[in-house]
């Protein structure tokens, strides 16, 4: 037997239903926002995912799905192509690509599959969604303001609250700019040289190559090394200190917990000053539900010119786990289950399916082959809440039996009534 590739799965009811109500909330919220939908291709060129994420970050350099183009044409061939591994390079690519910067400042969401080879376990999957956002423009658009960092943290809030997800943390801290990098990355180096020759194959390497990657160490005998190096937000400088001081107060004008983690350094390359994630404690050891985090010289890596950004994207795998146990509402059950009786009466049935169903009603349609019995099995199975009977007298009459499955009470409802009757809940 042929089965799902290990890290992939397939989505089936009633759990796509929570999914479509989670992808439905987000547009919804990001309406709100003024924020408009963007979709960028699924794989793109191999290079651009290494320069704007980064040759040493584990996402580049072990978990790409990469292969070389075999096209026909002499243009295509020996191209470098990848499944994505996460949107932002993508949107900041189309960016530059599109001249996105004639527009002001852009707010662009997208939603879909990525794909990162990791070991699966539970809330880690090779194909995974996320819903994510970017705002992106010229300063002068006012893209670098402190503003923006608030209202994407603020919405989120939002998001997270109108999907009734409760229990989540915000964890933010800032990751500096080009300048209080290099001076950082320096005093990281120098407190790893005599260290780093007890740490992990990667941590040594790390210590050399990109000394903040190692702040993403999961051994858990490196991490009391871990602790005592030093932290970016002793080495921000002053315009960093004042954005993310500015940050902070907007959030707490606005209502927004949050708690500084200064160990929070994200695990792709791009990220300049404030960076974030919303943890949850329900998802056990994958417990991040979304990351982000401004990227200042992200377009200017990829050859385009001075764009501040500012994203996030959460996952929506792990968004849906968490709201599996309370979200029974979402999984939309028919309102009605209509069960055609006798020879003939399912062209009666199928013209009320169609009217109750322009009247808003969620129907499932019976067979007349179907026993009275059969049909009443069939609605329960379903979580029905009506069952409506089409039999030759009630067609006649143009009244018809329904049965609430739950109270067992049964009425004769003419037919123009029975719409309303049935969406009310
Ligand atoms: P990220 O932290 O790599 O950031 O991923 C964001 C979220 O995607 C994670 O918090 C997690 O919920 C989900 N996720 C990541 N990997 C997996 C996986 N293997 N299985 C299931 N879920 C997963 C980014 O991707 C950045 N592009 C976010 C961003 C946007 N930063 C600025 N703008």
């Amino acid at each position: 037997m042929i089965k799902a590739v290990r890290g992939t799965r397939d989505l089936l009811p009633p759990d796509t239903a929570l999914w479509n109500f989670v992808e439905a909330t987000a547009r919804e919220v990001f309406r709100a926002y003024n924020f408009h939908e963007i979709r960028t291709p699924i794989f793109e060129d191999t290079q651009l995912f290494s320069r704007a994420v980064g040759e040493e970050t584990d996402v580049v350099s072990k978990e790409m799905y990469t292969w070389e183009d075999r096209g026909r044409a002499e243009s295509d061939r020996g191209q470098s192509l990848t499944l994505r591994p996460e949107n932002t390079a993508g949107v900041v690519r189309a960016y530059i690509e599109h001249k996105l910067w004639d527009r002001g400042l852009n707010k662009l969401y997208y939603m879909g599959p990525q794909f990162r080879r990791e070991r699966p376990q539970k809330g880690r999957y090779r194909q995974f969604f996320q819903i994510g956002a970017e705002v992106i423009g010229p300063a002068t658009a006012g893209s670098e303001s402190p503003a923006r960092d608030a209202e994407v943290l603020e919405m989120l809030a939002t998001l997270l609250d109108r999907l009734g997800i409760t229990g989540w943390t915000l964890e933010l801290n800032s990751v500096g700019c080009a300048n209080d990098r290099a001076t950082y990355n320096d005093a990281l180096r120098k407190a790893l040289e005599p260290v780093a020759a007890k740490m992990c194959v990667d941590c040594r390497r790390r210590a050399v190559s990109n000394p903040l990657r190692v702040f993403d160490c999961k051994v858990p005998e490196d991490q009391p090394i871990i602790e005592t190096l030093p932290r970016i937000s002793q080495y921000l400088d002053e315009p960093c200190r004042e954005h993310f001081a500015e940050v902070q107060a907007l959030l707490t004008s606005v209502g927004v917990e949050f708690q500084l983690n200064d160990r929070l350094v994200r695990g792709l390359d791009y990220y300049t000053r404030t960076a974030f994630e919303f943890t949850h404690g329900a998802l056990g050891a994958q417990n991040a539900i979304l990351g982000g985090g401004r990227y200042d010289g992200l377009s200017e890596a990829l050859g385009g010119p001075h764009a501040p950004g500012i994203g996030f994207a959460m996952g929506e795998d792990r968004l849906v786990m968490s709201l599996q146990t309370s979200a029974d509402d979402a999984k939309a059950k028919p309102d009605v289950y209509i069960a055609p009786l006798g020879a003939g009466m399912n062209r009666e049935a199928a013209r009320l399916a169609r009217e109750l169903r322009r009247g808003s009603a969620i129907v499932e349609l019976g067979d007349e082959i179907f026993r009275l019995k059969k049909s009443f099995e069939a609605a329960t199975k379903l979580g029905a809440r009506y069952i409506l009977i089409v039999g030759e007298n009630e067609v006649k009459a143009d009244t018809f039996a329904l049965k609430n499955l739950a109270s067992g009470e049964q009425v004769q409802v003419p037919r123009h009534e029975l719409a309303a009757r049935i969406v009310e809940k």
